[in-house]
């Protein structure tokens, strides 16, 4: 059998009603295991889940009540939990002359408090005595905007740091507790979902490129591959962290953007 093979496996993946999410959901699927989607849009969630032989949750990862609720229901559903990918996430573009505290405060609670709450009940659920106890992976998601600097994503880029820190310290604490459950993140580069082409054409919006066209032009321009990232990118790297083939990773952020970030 392959080490990549996810068989027998049962995974959690938030955001997975569209965009990456849902990429990471097919992909996890494809390679054996069953998927459950915690995501806010139900219906969503629910025609990936039927697709992919899955299970959904309503989730909202800035509630602890709904994190405890979609838990249970993964463990209940699918018989066990070995896999986390703490992918859902919000980007709102902005200059730091301009920034909202409201825009602010909804980057840090779904990005950081929604991976933060994540993290907590993925480790809970799948430490020895655990709902699942078995030990496990999980895959956080950052960006390669908490590896450059790129003009006009400030605090999401802060949130996507803050990100990479809190999986070195999982990894840390998980090990030295005996968890036996690695953390990892990824960094995607930029990748034409909701989110990207919006991010592209926001960054138009407020004047920093003269077009949507331009601001992809000058991703690309800075990535040695030379295109942009596609959702496969993504779900491939995040099959490769939830399997044994991965087995002596932990605590790594993998780049997933053609060298962008390097
Ligand atoms: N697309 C990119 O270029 C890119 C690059 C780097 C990192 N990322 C990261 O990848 C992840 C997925 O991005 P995407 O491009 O697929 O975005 P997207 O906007 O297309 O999808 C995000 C998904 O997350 C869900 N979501 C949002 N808030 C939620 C909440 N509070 N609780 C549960 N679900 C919630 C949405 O309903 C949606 O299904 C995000 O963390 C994003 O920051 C994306």
């Amino acid at each position: 059998m392959s080490a990549f093979d996810l068989t027998g496996r049962r995974a959690l993946v938030t955001g997975g009603a569209q965009g990456l999410g849902e990429g990471m959901a097919r992909a996890l699927a494809a390679a054996g295991a069953t998927v459950m989607i915690g995501d806010l849009q139900a219906d969503r969630a629910a025609a990936v889940a039927a697709e992919i032989g899955g299970g959904s949750a309503h989730l909202d990862v800035t509630s602890e009540d709904s994190w405890t609720a979609a838990i249970d229901a993964t463990v209940a559903h699918l018989g066990g939990l070995d896999v986390v990918v703490n992918n859902a996430g919000v980007e709102i573009t902005g200059l730091l002359t301009e920034i909202s505290v409201d825009d602010v405060r909804r980057q840090l609670d779904v990005n950081v408090l929604g991976t933060a709450l994540g993290l907590k009940h993925a480790l809970r659920a799948m430490r020895p005595g655990g709902a699942a106890g078995g030990g496990g992976s999980v895959i956080n998601v950052a960006s390669v905007a908490a590896t450059i600097a790129f003009p006009g994503i400030a605090i999401y880029s802060a949130t996507k740091s803050a990100i990479d820190r809190m999986t070195r310290v999982a990894a840390m604490e998980s090990g030295k507790l005996g968890y036996d459950v690695r953390v990892n993140c990824i960094y995607p580069g930029l990748v034409p979902t909701e989110m990207g082409a919006g991010l592209a054409s926001d960054m138009a919006e407020i004047g920093l490129f003269g077009s949507p066209e331009e601001a992809v032009e000058a991703v690309v321009g800075l990535t040695p591959s030379g295109r942009l990232g596609e959702v496969r990118d993504m779900a491939d790297a995040v099959v490769f962290l939830a399997s044994d083939a991965s087995r002596f990773v932990n605590g790594a952020g993998l780049p997933v953007d053609g060298g962008m970030g390097m």
